[in-house]
């Protein structure tokens, strides 16, 4: 798939994925009290505390984006470049409840995927989370490990792995 440069500019999704109008652009710093609502709205136990946040919205090596519809964050997806280990880590990705099987998760996985250009990427996810799991699945991503006991609560988490020279 070709998909456009990262930049500050608008990224159309693709009208075949969906057909409400979402905007994907880089996230930054001011973007931290909006990714703090998503982040309670999604993850609830395991919402990640302001400095996190701050964290991921700011340090160096984080591909950072978020989906707005009419100026408003309504997804975002976060990826660590490993380049020494020829890896991306997606550390975080949430889309609001009100609009979620729009495609916004899918569009937001295909830039973050390209804009940390690595070979392999990886994720982890909670076994219940059978949405996010068939997401994933549907992308390329195989299980490749388990971390027993991982999430608040004791749940195990799957990781998964995607090699994207396989995908065409
Ligand atoms: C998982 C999540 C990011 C998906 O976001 P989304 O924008 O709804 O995903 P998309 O619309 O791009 O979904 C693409 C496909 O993935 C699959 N999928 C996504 N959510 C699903 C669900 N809840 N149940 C079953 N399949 C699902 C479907 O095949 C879907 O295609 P379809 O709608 O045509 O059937 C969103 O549900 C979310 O924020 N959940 C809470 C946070 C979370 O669990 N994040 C992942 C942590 S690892």
């Amino acid at each position: 798939m070709s998909l456009p440069p990262l930049g500050s500019q608008r990224m159309e999704p693709n009208p075949a994925e969906t057909s409400i109008p979402f905007e994907i652009h880089k996230a930054g710093w001011r973007d931290v009290r909006a990714l703090r609502r998503l982040e309670e709205v999604c993850f609830d136990l395991d919402a990640w505390p302001v400095v996190d946040l701050l964290g991921v919205l700011t340090l160096p090596g984080i591909v950072r984006l978020k989906a707005l519809m009419e100026n408003e964050l309504v997804g975002f997806v976060a990826g660590d470049v490993r380049p020494r280990e020829h890896l991306g880590w997606i550390t975080t990705i949430g889309v609001l409840p009100q609009y979620r099987r729009m495609g916004i998760a899918n569009q937001l996985l295909d830039l973050c995927e390209a804009g940390m250009g690595q070979p392999k990427v990886r994720l982890c996810v909670r076994k219940s989370n059978v949405g996010a799991i068939r997401l994933y699945a549907q992308r390329g991503y195989q299980h490749v490990a388990v971390w027993n006991h991982y999430y608040n609560g004791g749940e195990d988490a799957l990781v998964l792995e995607k090699h994207m020279d396989a995908i065409s």
